[in-house]
């Protein structure tokens, strides 16, 4: 529904000829300026300018302490930048109602390293529950649950506990749960970083596909082999700032 209101508004903007440039509905998310320091004086991100339309696959790469899962947690309004507009399917995040916070937050699917799975409850309860807990009505969680599951290729595992699974499993369910909102992006934070190269590849397909879905992808990762093999676009980040930002690129670890 509001996907229709979205793209509407895009052809009326071209229509018009005003596109302002922080708010178009083809860009999912958008920064412009963005500069964050945390309390203790830290600056973890500084006047970053970042434009992912629709469809992207991003890397996101740069040494440790670069700043990548704090633009990521930008983006789920985690943390407010301190200067700047962070926009997400149209929302600035800073001018957000507290009653649309939970609406942008559906408009994202998180996927962590850490996989963050709910140990007493199994695969299909886990996916369920990310559902649940926005007031889905039950006859919809159901066929929505099985449908990802189907889709991250889970369908035999659905009723086992996390603990019955193996890594690439877990982050397979925990991939699921980012899904069954049906986002427009996904943003996976080192996903692959406690999974061995095999299996990590099993998942990078798996969010290849979801991209060819037409979910926009925002990964960051220290995977250089990965990032190389890929030849998608890739967001450097140093020290804060963005120093690297090409289509088709390779990453060395020392970038
Ligand atoms: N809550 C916080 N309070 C203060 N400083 C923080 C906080 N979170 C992160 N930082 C600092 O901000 C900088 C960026 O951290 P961030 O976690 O975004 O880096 P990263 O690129 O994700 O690194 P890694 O590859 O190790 O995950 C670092 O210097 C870090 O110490
Ligand atoms: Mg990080």
């Amino acid at each position: 529904m509001s996907n229709t209101t979205s793209a509407s508004l895009t052809f009326l903007e071209r229509l018009t000829g005003r596109r302002p440039p922080v708010r178009t509905s083809s860009d999912v998310v958008v920064l412009h300026g963005v500069t964050k320091r945390y309390p203790n004086g830290r600056i973890a991100l500084r006047d970053v300018d970042l434009v992912v339309p629709e469809g992207d696959f991003v890397f996101l790469v740069g040494p440790s302490g670069a700043g990548k899962s704090t633009l990521m947690r930008l983006l789920i309004r985690d943390e407010l930048a301190t200067k700047g507009h962070v926009v997400v399917d149209g929302s600035d995040l800073a001018h957000l109602r507290r009653r649309d916070v939970p609406r942008i937050r559906r408009k994202i699917g998180v996927v962590f390293q850490d996989f963050k799975l709910l140990p007493r409850k199994t695969v299909r309860e886990n996916v369920a529950f990310a559902l649940e807990v926005t007031g889905t009505p039950r006859a919809k969680i159901r066929p929505a649950v099985n449908r990802v599951l189907a889709l991250v290729g889970l369908t035999a595992q659905a009723d086992q506990l996390p603990t019955q699974l193996s890594g690439g499993e877990q982050q397979r369910t925990a991939i699921a749960r980012a899904l069954v909102h049906d986002p427009r992006v996904v943003i996976a934070d080192e996903p692959t970083g406690n999974l061995d190269p095999v299996i990590s590849w099993e998942l990078i397909q798996l969010l290849l596909r979801i991209n060819d879905l037409g979910v926009t992808i925002l990964m960051a990762t220290h995977d250089a082999e990965v990032v190389t093999a890929l030849r998608k676009r890739v967001v450097a980040l140093e020290d804060g700032r963005v120093i690297r930002d090409e289509t088709g690129a390779t990453y060395h670890q020392a970038d």
